[in-house]
């Protein structure tokens, strides 16, 4: 994980970005390391599977952004209407003065709440925690221009791994947005809300923002739009294993595939092979073979109902406090506080 600043104390660790370009190589030296490990674990062996956070890089990025504005993609719009609607609400009752997103991406939603919290006077610090350096460093430096008095921070990072470099709580909000749980292994999850309980403090709140279980066909249809952009977003991680691994996939030999798993209540997403093909990872010193049909999985997106979430919580130290849905329940924000 790498700090990105205006602080002039760094109190988590990390560095300032302007920091000397030798050490930015030993990141990306540092960043192939893990992706080759990840990507040896992931590929080597059935079923084929990527962790989805690799689908980020700047192109990534682009791409998630423009599916929040797909017509059938409503996760995005609708959670900011629950929020326009309700921040006011949550910043009186928690009275927050730092406020913390976990996969900020541009940073829209945590500006709504920041608004609210410099209304009240409450704002003093804003640390933004993702996992593309780009979009981070341009989210902070708007933030640092438009308060000028607010000690904000980025963390280049995984929030799975290095949630630690947060320190201890105290008047404070963290979010974590747009149903990016539901990409967590699922198996990760408990671990990570105990994770974020030990990060709160009696008072604090993580609010937390899910896409609900409703009908399959709009489920399916968000995450096979007409325009096609999800399959540009899915297929790019290829691309990233090419950039970064010198592997030779050809992004028009793989599909989109996106179903509705009824048994998960996941959005299970894939890339399948269209021919058979071999292909070569130099980077992980891994040489591939597909069968036409065969898959690899590249995400998966979890829908949740407010019992299955609750019952998600019991034992990781954190209840519900809040629950704010749409008209149509579509999509919640659930406040937690400490239990
Ligand atoms: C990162 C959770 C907002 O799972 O809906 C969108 C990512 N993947 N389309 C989601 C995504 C394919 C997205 N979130």
């Amino acid at each position: 994980a790498r700090a990105v600043g205006t602080g002039a104390a760094d109190a988590y660790g990390g560095r300032m970005v302007r920091d000397a370009p030798a050490m930015i190589d030993a990141e990306r030296r540092e960043f192939r390391r893990r992706l080759a490990d990840d990507v040896r674990r992931g590929l080597g062996r059935a079923p084929r599977e990527l962790p989805c956070k690799y689908l980020y890089d700047d192109r990534g990025s682009q791409l998630f952004e423009a599916i929040t504005e797909q017509p059938e993609y409503y996760q995005t719009r609708t959670e900011l209407a629950i929020l326009t609607r309700r921040a006011a609400a949550i910043i009186d009752a928690l009275q927050p003065r730092e406020l913390v997103e976990l996969g900020s991406g541009v940073g829209r939603k945590v500006r709504l709440l920041l608004a609210a919290m410099a209304e009240r006077g409450l704002l003093r610090s804003c640390v933004l925690f993702d996992i593309n350096a780009s979009f981070l460093e341009a989210s902070v430096a708007r933030l640092a221009r438009d308060y000028p008095d607010l000690d904000a921070r980025g963390i280049e990072g995984d929030f799975l791994a290095d949630l630690t470099q947060l320190g201890p709580g105290g008047h404070r909000l963290v979010l974590f947005l747009a149903g990016t749980i539901g990409n967590l292994p699922s198996a990760d999850v408990p671990p990570f809300l105990e994770r974020v309980a030990a990060l709160l403090c009696p008072g604090d709140g993580f609010l937390v923002g899910l896409d609900l279980v409703k009908d399959p066909e709009r489920l399916e249809a968000a995450y096979n739009h007409a325009a096609g952009v999800t399959a540009d977003f899915n297929r790019n991680v290829l691309a990233v294993l090419n950039r970064e691994l010198g592997a030779d996939f050809d992004l028009a030999a793989f599909d989109h595939v996106a179903r509705w798993d009824a048994e998960a209540e996941c959005i299970d997403i894939r890339l399948r092979a269209n021919r058979a093909q071999s292909v070569s990872i130099p980077g992980a010193e891994l040489t591939l073979d597909f069968a036409e049909g065969d898959e690899i999985r590249t995400e998966v997106s979890c829908k949740y109902t407010r019992r299955s979430f609750e019952a998600l919580l019991e034992g990781t130290g954190l209840r519900l406090a809040r629950w704010d849905t749409d008209d149509q329940d579509d999509v919640a924000l659930a406040l937690l506080e400490r239990a």
